[in-house]
């Protein structure tokens, strides 16, 4: 069985779309601090370019979370790998993600963070599959969305691999 990749978003409307949200973010949040939490592995790679487009200043801390195995379909189960180092009360967060799929990951990380007290909690998400929600995510920053395939690269993998490619593909299997 052999995989070939067709590529959806390329590389250069990717970086041009991460551009644009930083711009958008460095509006909102102007001269006060924005504490970007990453959710790993996927999110990593968007909330470094990210990063390097906000203009407000910016700290960074990690979580990781797990809902999926090596399947590509949700299990519904999501479980704390990895917690914040630092407390968010008081801070402006802005939650960074790879792709809002069901939902389930995200609307339970955000009641989590909700109750620690932040200043303001926003979300932002490279990637939002609308047609797949199970349960409702208020999304503030969306870089685009796309239809229920699945998807690769940007940080993204299919078991653990294509994490590392500049552009968002979709394996085609044959
Ligand atoms: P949700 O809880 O169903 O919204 O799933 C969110 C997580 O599932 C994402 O953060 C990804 O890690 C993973 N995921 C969902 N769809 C895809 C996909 O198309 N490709 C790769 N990972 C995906
Ligand atoms: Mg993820």
């Amino acid at each position: 069985m052999s995989e070939r990749i067709k590529i959806l978003v390329s590389e250069e409307d990717v970086d041009k779309r991460i551009e644009e949200l930083g711009k958008e973010i460095s509006k909102v949040y102007g001269d006060e601090p924005v504490h970007l939490i990453c959710v790993l592995k996927g999110g990593v790679f968007f909330m470094c370019e990210l990063a390097k487009r906000i203009s407000s200043p910016v700290t960074m801390d990690f979580m990781s979370v797990s809902s999926y195995g090596s399947d590509t379909k949700s299990s519904g189960i999501v479980k704390i790998i990895k917690d914040l180092d630092e407390s968010i009360k008081g801070k402006n967060v802005l939650v960074v993600e790879d792709i809002i799929d069901s939902g389930r990951t995200l609307s339970y990380l955000l009641e989590i963070l909700k109750s620690r007290d932040p200043k303001s909690l926003r979300l932002c998400t490279l990637l939002d599959k609308p047609e797949r929600r199970v349960v409702e995510v208020d999304v503030d920053y969306v870089g685009f969305e796309i239809p229920d395939e699945f998807v690769i690269g940007y940080g993204l993998d299919y078991d653990q691999r294509y994490r590392n490619l500049p552009y968002i593909g979709v394996v085609e299997l044959d």
